[in-house]
């Protein structure tokens, strides 16, 4: 491993042990969602976009097919495009294809391995095109690659990562895409809507227990990275609506009275108590659009299914 590499491990290491020990000492306890994606946490996601009840990979994928001649020929030629939060990349081969001479791929995310993956099967079904992947955390990152410096971008912020961010989160995160993707940017955002909770708690927690493992999956990630001392049998994933919110929200419940270490630390949990570890806030096509709006983006179209489940939205940099 090269002394850089080490360094950012290092400090990726320090950075969930600082957000867990503070996280587990407040009053309500929480831990940030980006600490999900390790890496069976981002095969777990990737089980997740495979269930039946997590309609918005299929609905965001059937919306990227039916327009993404029509985004082609908005984006015109010749741009970069670059993905926030990036993943497997799957639904962005659609993109890949559509996009008229494209001049490279950036992929963003936080999960290195996951992204080189995602590079290396891209690369060999577009020989030669540049692909040049970025680890980092997509709320800090200030500069992207120099090689793709003073041209035209397309952003793209799939799978509605974007209602993971709280509003405010949302807004700087957009100020801050309107930075990076320059004058004359143009950003491709998926953004999941208000529905029935018919629809919408099956989708945080499926029959399969999928959703479950995900979640529960962050307490495995403290135990194998920070000393802890989870028993996952003792702790139960739990999604509720927030009405006032407009959010699903993610916890794992503590199912007796318990004492965890972590990191040599003693954490005692009550029977019943909660760790937040996501919110997943919901839309309406204009709320998002005036969101945009108060961060600088201008809406040029925005596209939904017939059943208005998921949403799709293109905005310029104003
Ligand atoms: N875009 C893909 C993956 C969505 S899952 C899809 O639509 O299927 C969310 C992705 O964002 C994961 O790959 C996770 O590793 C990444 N991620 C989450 N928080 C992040 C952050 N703060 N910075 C960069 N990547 C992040
Ligand atoms: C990545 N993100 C948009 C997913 C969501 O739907 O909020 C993460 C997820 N959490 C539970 N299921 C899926």
């Amino acid at each position: 491993m090269l002394s850089s590499e080490r360094a950012a491990k290092a400090h990726a290491e320090e950075d969930f042990a600082q957000a867990v020990l503070e996280g587990l000492s407040r009053t309500r306890r929480s831990i940030p969602c980006r600490f999900f994606y390790d890496d069976a946490g981002s095969a777990l996601f990737e089980a997740i976009t495979r269930l039946q009840e997590y309609y918005p990979t299929r609905i965001e994928t059937t919306l990227l097919e039916a327009h993404r001649a029509e985004i082609a020929s908005l984006a015109g030629a010749g741009r970069v495009l670059v993905e926030f939060g990036s993943g497997s990349s799957r639904k962005t081969r659609l993109l890949l294809d559509a996009l008229d001479d494209l001049a490279a791929y950036v992929p963003i995310d936080v999960n290195d391995t996951f992204l080189q993956e995602a590079a290396s099967r891209l690369r060999a079904r577009h020989d030669g095109f540049p692909i040049l992947p970025l680890v980092a955390d997509f709320m800090r990152t200030r500069a992207l690659p120099t090689k793709v410096a003073g041209l035209p971008k397309l952003g793209f912020f799939s799978g509605s990562t974007i209602g993971n961010l709280s509003h405010t989160e949302a807004s700087a995160f957009l100020s801050n895409a309107a930075h990076l993707l320059g004058p004359g940017g143009l950003f491709l955002v998926a953004v999941d809507l208000k529905k029935d909770l018919d629809i919408l708690l099956p989708a945080y927690d499926d029959a399969d227990g999928v959703t479950a493992a995900f979640n529960l999956n962050l307490l495995a990630r403290i135990n194998r990275e920070l000393d802890g001392t989870f028993d996952l049998g003792r702790f139960a994933h739990e999604a509720v609506y927030n009405e006032a919110q407009g959010r699903v929200e993610i916890y794992v419940v503590s199912l007796a009275e318990q004492t965890v270490q972590i990191c040599a630390r003693s954490f005692s949990f009550a029977r019943g108590e909660r760790i937040h570890t996501e919110n997943s806030h919901k839309y309406t096509v204009e709320a998002f659009q005036s969101l945009a709006r108060s961060a600088k983006w201008k809406p040029i179209k925005a596209w939904t299914d017939a059943e208005d489940l998921f949403s799709l939205h293109l905005l310029r940099s104003a």
